[in-house]
């Protein structure tokens, strides 16, 4: 017999450590710019920050990937940035560049700003709105980035390959750094609380840019933090999972399980997946972890790719994912085949 299960959700049993007769499958990103119907929505809108305050919207757009391909979990449509948005930085995304942040903390003190919180008010709304139609079977994941990946773009204004910025800055101002995160923390607490509360199972925090990071300051910037909101959240639920993403983390990733008290851990495609079987504790869930890459690529490398995945994590909680977001110019065939072969 297997396992007792005590909730139609596949997703949110496996985040508790219940191993599933099925490995449940969800992509980061899912909700995007490789789905026509999302770039149709956008191109109405007028842009994407447009998309994510407008909560019936951005609750279409949450649901699109789960109504095409039948994911098992939908992840809340909004973006790691809404956080500084909040703490009152404009926020504006660059066309063909990226995210553009002002004023750069490296210029301006984090007292300068005028915290804005109603700006989260219409992120609960989209996750009302998605919980509300959602089916009983699917997973509904909240999120918001870690402060490390959050203060890279709130100092240097914009995103960058090795956060030189940040990392000089955190040395040289470190008092300073302390107190921003600080600040994000607070936030991100209420931020998380509050989507909660909305109606999220579980909740995701990303830390892309934890990769770039000495072991010292990983500690200090990654670990440290991530455990403070996560202790902070656990106080008020518990039993909600949290699942812990830092990507490009590696060998350090022993002591982010170790230390941080997330349930399951994400891991993106550099992790060898017997290494993360061998070296991560037995009961923790594990999540990931194929090259967005290979997805584009489909035919043999994928088959080969997503096969090895599944039968090194045959024994344990397993979570198939991606080992970071789904690209725009992924073909929706391969994502189809994708959950072929997870489910077969
Ligand atoms: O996973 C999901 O589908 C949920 C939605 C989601 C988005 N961003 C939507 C989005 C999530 C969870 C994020 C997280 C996010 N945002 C991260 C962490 C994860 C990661 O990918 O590393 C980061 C670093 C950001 C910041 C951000 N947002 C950047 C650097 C960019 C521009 C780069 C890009 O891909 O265009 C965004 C924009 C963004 N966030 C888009 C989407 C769908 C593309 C917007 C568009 O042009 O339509």
């Amino acid at each position: 017999m297997p396992d007792v299960i005590e909730s139609p959700k596949l997703l949110l049993n496996t985040l508790r450590g219940k191993k599933q007769t099925q490995t449940p499958v969800w992509l980061m990103r899912q909700a995007g710019r490789y789905l026509p119907e999302y770039r149709e929505l956008r191109s109405q809108k007028g842009g994407f920050l447009e998309l994510c305050y407008d909560p019936e919207c951005a609750a279409e757009v949450t649901i699109q990937p789960i109504r095409r391909f039948g994911f098992d979990g939908a992840i809340l449509f909004s973006d790691i940035l809404i956080v500084p948005h909040a703490m009152g930085q404009d926020l504006w995304f660059e066309a063909g560049e990226g995210p553009r942040l002002a004023p750069r903390l490296v210029d301006a003190a984090l007292t300068s700003l005028e915290s804005a919180p109603a700006r989260f008010e219409a992120i609960y709304a989209t996750v009302r709105n998605v919980a509300s139609q959602l089916e009983d079977k699917t997973t509904f994941m909240g999120f918001a980035g870690s402060p490390w990946t959050v203060a890279t773009y709130m100092t240097h204004g914009q995103g960058s390959k090795d956060q030189a910025v940040t990392r000089r800055y955190a040395y040289q101002d470190e008092a300073a750094f302390a107190e921003l995160i600080r600040a994000i923390i607070d936030h991100s607490v209420t931020y998380l609380l509050g989507q909660i509360d909305a109606g999220v199972d579980a909740i995701q925090l990303f830390d892309s840019w934890a990769g770039t990071l000495s072991p010292a300051q990983f500690e200090k910037w990654v670990i440290a933090p991530n455990a403070e909101i996560i202790a902070r959240i656990k106080a008020v639920h518990p039993d909600l999972p949290i699942i812990g993403f830092p990507k490009g983390a590696g060998a350090k990733l022993v002591a982010y399980a170790r230390e941080t008290g997330a349930d399951a851990i994400g891991l993106d495609e550099t992790v060898d997946p017997f290494w993360a079987h061998d070296n991560l504790p037995a009961d923790i869930p594990l999540q990931g972890n194929l090259d967005p890459l290979a997805l584009i690529a489909g035919g043999e490398a994928l088959e080969n790719s997503v096969r090895h995945i599944l039968q090194v994590f045959e024994d344990r909680p397993h979570i198939f994912n991606l080992g970071h977001g789904i690209l725009p110019d992924t073909p929706i065939e391969h994502v189809e085949k994708l959950l072929t072969l997870v489910r077969q």
